[in-house]
């Protein structure tokens, strides 16, 4: 893997040339074992007893690859992506297109170079219909080419990565979660008008880290805002002292970050015990102090300001009834991610029965999956034609303490963000 590949995934790589032999001749196995029995199309035995009248033949599995972080960092995110997928599939029955729906589940492991070992397998040996995932921006990145290649339709599930619907875009990439420009740049002109005039900026240092801070500092200094600094940690870090540190020397109104999953649980709450909680405003990218990490936070994120694409105390039908079913099929809160799953589910349903289950023609499968328009219970949900991306609405959020329990609060809307395509 080049140095390029590992900074934009926020890893080191332990990959080494005789990994790459030893998975080379694994994918060659999987290859020529798929070729010998998966294709289904055996002969029939030579005693087998003809039946005068077959059976209509059962339409075969939908196969969705689904890759996703159950490790490391970023597992709690890939959990709950999944439940809002498995919660929307089993709202239609598990079924899509007249065919049952079939979900082979790979660990993203947040690593690029197993990410597209796992990828390869989805393509060659698995034979999916069609894929769906990734929560790291630069895994996403790095598994661009082969998808593009082998026209495999995906509908990213997380990763922000704005290239993919930008510079990098194909026909076959979707991208039903934001891209990383969307909820910070909407955040931008309200924390300069609302919050602060002088900001510092802290993400992790890898590829979303960088695209966040920079979609925020586009908007806040168009503004009139200053960034006095901005320091980078590593993805999956444990002691921010040090970074902390700088931030307390250069006495900024607020802090501006970008953190999620279990970095977002240990930032927040050192933040807090570090004293700066009493001397300057949390602003941040919602993902920071959503709805997964919040208990684990507690009162260190109370009054945090984020920009995101949804919002717990989001108040339409749609949201109560999605806050419903969720809780009752897992007995715990929805998120950002659980509707994100929701939601790519619900695409790949309407998209899969557009085509009466005929996804052979991947063409006419992305023209279908291009077309879906709902309503989400984040707000209306569209594809940009230009780019693949989710056009949305942004909401300014505040953690409030709701009836004893913290949650985000909207307390500003940005109308239909549509991610620039450039
Ligand atoms: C990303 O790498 O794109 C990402 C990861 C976690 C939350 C949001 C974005």
């Amino acid at each position: 893997m080049s140095k390029e590949v590992r900074d934009k995934v926020g890893i080191s790589s332990g990959f080494s040339r005789r990994n790459f032999l030893k998975t080379a001749a694994a994918a060659a196995g999987l290859s020529l074992l798929a070729g010998c029995g998966g294709g289904g199309g055996q002969a029939p035995k030579a005693d087998e007893k003809k039946d005068p009248k077959p059976a209509a033949p059962a339409k075969e599995a939908l196969k969705i690859g689904v890759l996703l972080p159950f490790s490391k960092v970023y597992a709690v995110l890939g959990e709950s992506i999944t439940q809002g997928m498995e919660l929307y599939f089993e709202q239609v029955k598990n079924e899509a297109g007249g065919r049952k729906i079939e979900l082979i589940k790979e660990d993203e492991e947040n690593d690029a170079q197993a990410s597209l070992r796992k990828t390869r397998k989805f393509i060659e040996s698995d034979k999916v219909d069609l894929m769906t995932g990734v929560v790291n921006s630069g895994v996403a990145l790095a598994l661009r080419d082969v998808i593009h290649g082998a026209k495999l339709p995906f509908i990213i599930s997380n990763a922000g990565a704005n290239d993919l619907t930008r510079a990098k875009k194909s026909p076959y990439i979707f991208r039903s979660s934001f891209s990383n420009w969307q909820p910070n740049w909407a955040a931008g002109e309200y924390v300069y008008k609302n919050v602060a005039k002088k900001v510092y900026l802290t993400a992790p240092d890898y590829a979303a880290g960088k695209e966040q801070m920079a979609a925020f500092k586009e908007s806040f200094t168009k503004a009139g805002g200053t960034v006095l600094g901005e320091v980078y940690p590593p993805l999956g870090n444990n002691d921010y002292a040090p970074f902390l540190a700088k931030i307390k020397e250069a006495k900024p109104e607020a802090v501006y970050c970008f953190y999620s999953g279990s970095d977002a649980v240990k930032f927040v709450k050192q933040f807090d015990e570090y004293g700066l909680r009493k001397t300057m405003k949390l602003c941040g990218a919602g993902f920071s102090f959503e709805e997964d990490v919040l208990p684990a936070q507690g009162k260190s994120a109370l009054g945090a300001i984020s920009g995101m694409h949804w919002a717990f105390g989001l108040d339409t039908p749609l949201n109560k009834k999605f806050l419903d079913d969720y809780k009752k099929k897992f007995n715990k809160g929805a998120n950002v991610f659980s509707l994100q799953g929701y939601d790519t589910a619900r695409v790949i349903v309407e998209a899969v029965n557009a085509v009466k289950g005929d996804t052979a023609d991947k063409d006419k499968l992305v023209k279908a999956i291009s077309a879906v328009k709902f309503d989400s219970p984040r707000g209306p949900f569209a594809f940009d034609p230009d780019t693949n991306n989710v056009v949305q609405d942004i909401y300014i959020r505040e953690v409030k303490d709701v009836s004893g329990h913290l949650h985000n609060v909207v307390i500003a809307t940005v109308k239909n963000v549509k991610d620039p395509g450039k």
